[in-house]
């Protein structure tokens, strides 16, 4: 089959690689039709090279068919499926409480690491990913989930990774009717907390420096603003000074407007492996500017959520600011399985409350995803939201 593969540092390429298999009894493979590019695949492609190793198939927001189902799976084959970008039991202490993305069956212990993700590196288990023509999926019988035929792919395939991401964002913020929500970041995860915090009751200011991101928000009734010191007044003041509620981070580590980190950040992905992972566990590499923006824009006693990811493991935090002002902070990977029930019902709506409709901007080839990822990476050409699909051709 055809995949898309980690080739080195701002290098991806298809290759030709063996068909997945069936390995356990809860196992399933599907036909992918649709599969997104993420946020979290630009770290690969930039910070966390050194985890990768040359061949890996990157992915996890895909969607298919099932075309072989495991015994113990609970599929047929011809189910149409919606993968979560974590692979989670279901049965283990953690999953019970919810808390899929530290499933004690899948956890990666040699890294000291959560459950396992798809296509997410040695960090996570090095699980071959979904941009790919076929997926083996661990786990799928609580993985998977079944939905209907009658909406096309776009609809559902945010239900792996960007809607709950984005739900989970605005849950851990706290955010409740009538609250003010401050949203860093307006790329695909950005957007839809935004959204959903709209959903919610709240009303929500946004910040990202790319216009047709601001655009594309503000038709979803967010107010928007450039990123800058401006922006952070702006906010204050529409907040009668005293600052938004919550603030989530849809940043992480890549934030502009870092310029020491963004320095660490080449190092490591240019330095051997061994040496880059030993910078990323003893340096202070993340990009902080975001985190730091939320923590001076917040109202004393609100709340941060970020669910843009940090990889660095010795970061500087201003400690002080955080005690003062009496933040409460939530982060973490997503724990999709917990909130797809009510998710489910906003993306069948009709109505399209989320405006899911309004997120994808460009549907792609597989064998084009070398220009897409660099296209999503340099956002060029109004790239918000990339669309892979395995089956259509060059040309089409
Ligand atoms: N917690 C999870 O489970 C989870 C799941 C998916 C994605 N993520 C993470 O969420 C983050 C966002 O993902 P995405 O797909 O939307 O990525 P993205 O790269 O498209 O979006 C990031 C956005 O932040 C903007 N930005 C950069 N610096 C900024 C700053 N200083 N202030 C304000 N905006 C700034 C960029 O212009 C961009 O629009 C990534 O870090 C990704 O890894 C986390
Ligand atoms: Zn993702
Ligand atoms: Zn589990």
């Amino acid at each position: 089959m055809k995949a898309l593969t980690w080739q080195g540092k701002r290098r991806v390429s298809v290759e030709t690689v063996p068909d997945p298999v069936l390995r356990e009894p809860t196992d399933a493979i599907i036909e992918v039709t649709s599969t997104a590019i993420c946020g979290s695949d630009l770290h690969l492609y930039e910070v966390l090279g050194p985890y990768m190793a040359k061949g890996d198939i990157i992915g996890h927001e895909p969607m298919g068919r099932v075309v072989e189902a495991g015994p113990g799976s609970g599929l047929a084959v011809g189910d149409r499926v919606v993968i979560p970008f974590n692979i989670a039991c279901g049965r283990c202490w953690m999953c019970e409480r919810g808390l899929h993305s530290q499933c004690e069956t899948t956890q990666v212990r040699e890294q000291g690491t959560g459950a396992r993700l798809f296509g997410y590196s040695a960090l996570y288990g090095s699980v071959p990913g979904g941009q790919a023509e076929f997926l083996r999926v661990p786990h799928a019988d609580f993985g998977a989930i079944r939905v209907g035929d009658e909406l096309p792919d776009h609809r559902y395939l945010f239900l792996s990774d960007v809607l709950p991401t984005a739900w989970q964002a605005v849950k851990y913020a706290d955010v409740t009717e009538g609250d003010t929500l401050a949203v860093l970041g307006l790329g695909p995860i950005g957007q839809m907390s935004a959204r959903i915090g709209r959903h919610l009751g709240a009303r929500v200011l946004a910040v990202d420096p790319v216009p047709e991101r601001r655009a594309m928000a503000a038709r979803h009734g967010i107010e928007v603003f450039d990123y800058g010191d401006p922006a952070i007044e702006a906010i204050r003041d529409a907040t009668g000074g005293r600052g938004p509620d919550a603030v989530v981070d849809a940043v992480g580590m890549e934030a502009h407007g870092s310029p020491v980190a963004k320095l660490a950040h080449q190092a490591v992905g240019l330095l051997p492996d061994a040496a880059g992972r030993a910078m990323m566990e003893h340096a202070g590499v993340d990009r902080l500017a975001a985190l730091h923006t939320a923590i001076d824009l917040v109202r004393r006693g609100g709340t941060i959520s970020l669910s843009g990811v940090y990889g660095g493991a010795a970061s500087p935090m201003p400690m002080l600011t955080l005690f003062d002002k009496q933040i409460q902070v939530r982060m973490g990977q997503c724990n999709v399985k917990a909130w797809i029930d009510d998710l489910l019902p906003l993306v069948e709506d009709a109505a399209d409350p989320l405006g899911v409709d309004d997120l994808v901007t460009h549907r792609l080839p597989l064998d084009e995803a070398p220009r897409a990822y660099e296209m999503f990476q340099k956002k060029k050409d109004g790239c918000v939201k990339v669309v892979l699909d395995p089956k259509a051709t060059l040309g089409t």
